[in-house]
């Protein structure tokens, strides 16, 4: 072990809090010591289990031996030597599969970068190589990343913009239908067309660019009428339309991409996060001749698609398929969905309860009233469930959500066991 010894949680908190800028939240005061599945281990011995999947990195769990054998194998191989300089075919083949598996009955291609925020900057050079157009549509409460062009496609200030602007200009925002708190379908698709009118002609505008489901934002699904009208504007105006599914990709929605279950298939997805298991790598689908607009040597990155990220994703593909974790997410929604429902109804302040596939959410709010987020009763609940060894995450603009994000490959024994410590800590905190 290097460094000095990991003696418990509060000394490796104290040297941290010396050590490493604040501006790097943390939600749970824990050091972690070992992770199998969805099992978690500190280093003072204490067992977790993790509902929070290292933010939907993990639908496949921690170190799962398919995917850890295969990031071995490669690094035995070789560990880089930069796609542009020398390529590998591991990174063809990780784009043969993600191009087999995208929505959208045209021809596609497909690049990797590292982040997920990397990746939504390349979607976005892309579409504006294409269309020559400077202009981008974002969506209220969405999230993107935190470079600042991504920070500026946010729709929520704080804690992610605070500091640090200017933003890139020519970037807007539109709502994002969300009819739980009074905004329809109709309001969000007119606040575009707002745009249109107050803030940039429309034929100046290159993506509109949506989550499938809202993931920082609070786990609020786009319906798939709003996806239809998005994209009769976009068709309309000569608008590319960009799903980024660095949250709901990689099976977590019950298909390898959410947006294969949207009416009409995106432009262009981003991905990253779960695709590869815990590896840093991220990747841009789409349209070919949208993807081919930028001249060679305009896309890249030093250890961008690095060979251990694209074996460890081809891995996590082999996973879903022998695991058969697409048909899996389903039940574990399905199950996830049932507990909560069941929890909610001797739980007052939780108002609403919803999901696509894996992908499920609490709303908690005061007396019942949808219009009193509340964030402190979600902090508590949190932080009591992490103290009985369940690993919550929040999200939502206003910080009341709770969001689930366990491990697809978690067996039905755990689910329920977190469940029951959910259940346990909300009542303890009413
Ligand atoms: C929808 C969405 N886009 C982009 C990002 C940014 O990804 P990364 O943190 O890997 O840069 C995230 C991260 O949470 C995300 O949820």
């Amino acid at each position: 072990m290097q460094g000095k010894p990991n003696s418990d949680n509060a000394a490796l908190m104290a040297r941290r809090t010396q050590a490493v800028a604040r501006g790097v939240g943390q939600a749970h005061a824990v050091f972690i010591a070992r992770g199998r599945n969805a099992e978690l281990w500190d280093v003072e011995g204490r067992r977790y289990i993790d509902f929070a999947g290292g933010i939907a990195v993990l639908n496949t769990g921690h170190s799962h031996p398919v995917i850890v054998e295969a990031v071995k194998a490669q690094l035995d191989a070789y560990s880089h030597t930069c796609f542009q300089v020398l390529a590998y075919e591991p990174y063809v083949e990780l784009a043969e599969r993600l191009i087999a598996l995208a929505p959208g009955n045209f021809a596609k291609k497909a690049l990797f970068l590292s982040t997920g925020a990397e990746a939504v900057e390349n979607a976005v050079k892309i579409a504006r190589a294409y269309t020559k157009r400077p202009g981008l549509i974002a969506f209220t409460g969405g999230y993107h990343g935190r470079t600042l062009l991504t920070l500026g496609l946010t729709g929520k200030v704080a804690p992610y913009k605070v500091g640090f602007g200017p933003f890139p200009g020519e970037v807007f925002h539109a709502q994002f239908p969300n009819p739980l708190h009074g905004v329809s379908v109709e309001d969000a698709l007119a606040s575009v067309e707002l745009i249109f009118k107050n803030d940039i002609e429309a034929e100046r505008v290159a993506a509109f660019i949506v989550e499938p489901v809202q993931g920082e934002g609070g786990f609020y699904i786009a319906p798939k009428a709003f996806i239809a009208g998005l994209k009769a504007l976009a068709d309309r105006h000569g608008i590319l339309l960009i799903a980024d599914e660095v949250q709901t990709g990689a099976g977590r929605t019950g298909t390898w991409f959410a947006s294969e279950q949207w009416p009409v298939a995106p432009d262009i997805i981003t991905t990253a996060k779960s695709m590869a298991g815990g590896f840093p790598i991220s990747g841009v689908v789409g349209r070919a001749e949208v993807m081919d607009a930028p001249a060679p040597g305009g896309l890249g990155g030093t250890y961008a698609g690095s060979p251990l990220g694209c074996a460890a994703a081809l891995a996590v593909l082999r996973v879903f398929e022998e695991e058969k974790l697409l048909a899996r997410a389903q039940v574990l929604g399905e199950r996830l969905i049932a507990g909560l429902k069941a929890i909610a109804a001797k739980v007052p302040a939780i108002q609403d309860v919803r999901g696509l596939g894996a992908m499920v959410a609490i709303e908690l709010c005061q007396g019942g009233d949808l219009n009193r987020p509340d964030a402190e009763l979600t902090r508590r609940v949190i932080a009591e469930a992490a103290r009985r060894g369940l690993i919550l995450l929040s999200c939502g603009s206003y910080g009341n959500v709770i969001r689930i994000l366990v491990p697809l490959t978690a067996p039905d024994a755990q689910i329920d066991e977190g469940l029951q410590i959910l259940a346990d800590s909300l009542q303890a905190m009413q």
